[in-house]
């Protein structure tokens, strides 16, 4: 009997506590979160960083260039099926995430700029889903139409909001498997980067012209520039896991 509740005890356990979770404090251990840069990397670096950091002494820091290839990430594959919440804290050192290159206007504003620093394939095909910046605030790109959620008009940007620079900032995310879409930044639900039954975004209409449902295999963090921008971001505390852990969550 005695041996049945200790069963059951450690089966709610591995429901209820994160697949992965990382604060970095034992190191950087480049097998279970390697270095990610698809495309192409013209001169990113990422290091542990025992200078600064959320929690404890250290970080992970994504030295970020510009450039059309400015692409470089770390990340997990550690990635279950089912609903996937991420979240990380995250501080950078430069103020616009991206702001719009100093180049001629490109035909389609959305091939621009989109600088993200997260990103995350959807399975079976090497198109990512990615969170990050473009006209200064936080929003998603699908990489296989090139879509973004909210759509980048001035109400659709007015639904989100700019990641503040030179703070720790908590930002999380959950990727439903009905392709539901739900984000916070420090707690607060960012009504532009929320796409789910039930629940309006006037902001949505590009994003829902496809029916495509994220499946994603990984979860990587870095930077990915598409312009002149050049930024530094650092990660920490992150966890993935099948239900929301939140800010105040004291252990990983
Ligand atoms: C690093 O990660 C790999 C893959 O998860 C694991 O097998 C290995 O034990 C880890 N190494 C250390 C030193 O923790
Ligand atoms: C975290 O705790 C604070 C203080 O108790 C509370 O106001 C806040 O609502 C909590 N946030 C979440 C997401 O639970
Ligand atoms: C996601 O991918 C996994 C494995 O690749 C597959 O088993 C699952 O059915 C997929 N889910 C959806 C909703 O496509």
């Amino acid at each position: 009997m005695f041996q049945q509740t200790e069963l059951l005890a450690l089966a709610f356990l591995s429901f209820s506590f994160a697949q992965v979770s990382e604060n970095f404090e034992s190191g950087w251990n480049q097998t279970a979160w390697p270095i990610y840069a698809p495309d192409c990397n013209q001169g990113g670096k990422i290091t542990l960083d025992s200078t600064t950091a959320h929690s404890g002494k250290n970080s992970i820091r994504v030295d970020g260039t510009g450039g059309f290839c400015g692409h470089i990430f770390f990340g997990t594959t550690k990635v279950s099926s089912g609903d996937v919440h991420v979240r990380t804290w995250l501080t950078k050192r430069h103020a616009d995430i991206c702001p719009f290159p100093a180049k001629p206007p490109m035909p389609s504003p959305i091939l621009t700029s989109p600088s993200s620093p997260c990103l995350t394939p959807p399975k079976g095909t090497d198109k990512h889903l990615r969170i990050g910046g473009q006209s200064k605030i936080l929003m998603y790109n699908r990489e296989s139409d090139d879509v973004t959620l909210p759509d980048l008009s001035p109400q659709g940007i007015a639904t989100s909001v700019p990641l503040p620079t030179g703070t720790w900032e908590y930002f999380e995310y959950h990727l439903g498997t009905d392709g539901s879409i739900e984000t916070w930044l420090n707690g607060n639900a960012i009504a532009g980067l929320t796409e789910k039954p039930g629940v309006a975004n006037a902001n949505a209409d590009q994003w829902q012209r496809s029916s495509i449902i994220p499946n994603i295999t990984a979860v990587y963090f870095g930077w990915e520039s598409y312009g002149n921008d050049v930024n530094t971001f650092w990660y920490d505390d992150i966890t993935i896991s099948g239900s929301r852990v939140g800010c105040n969550a004291t252990s990983f």
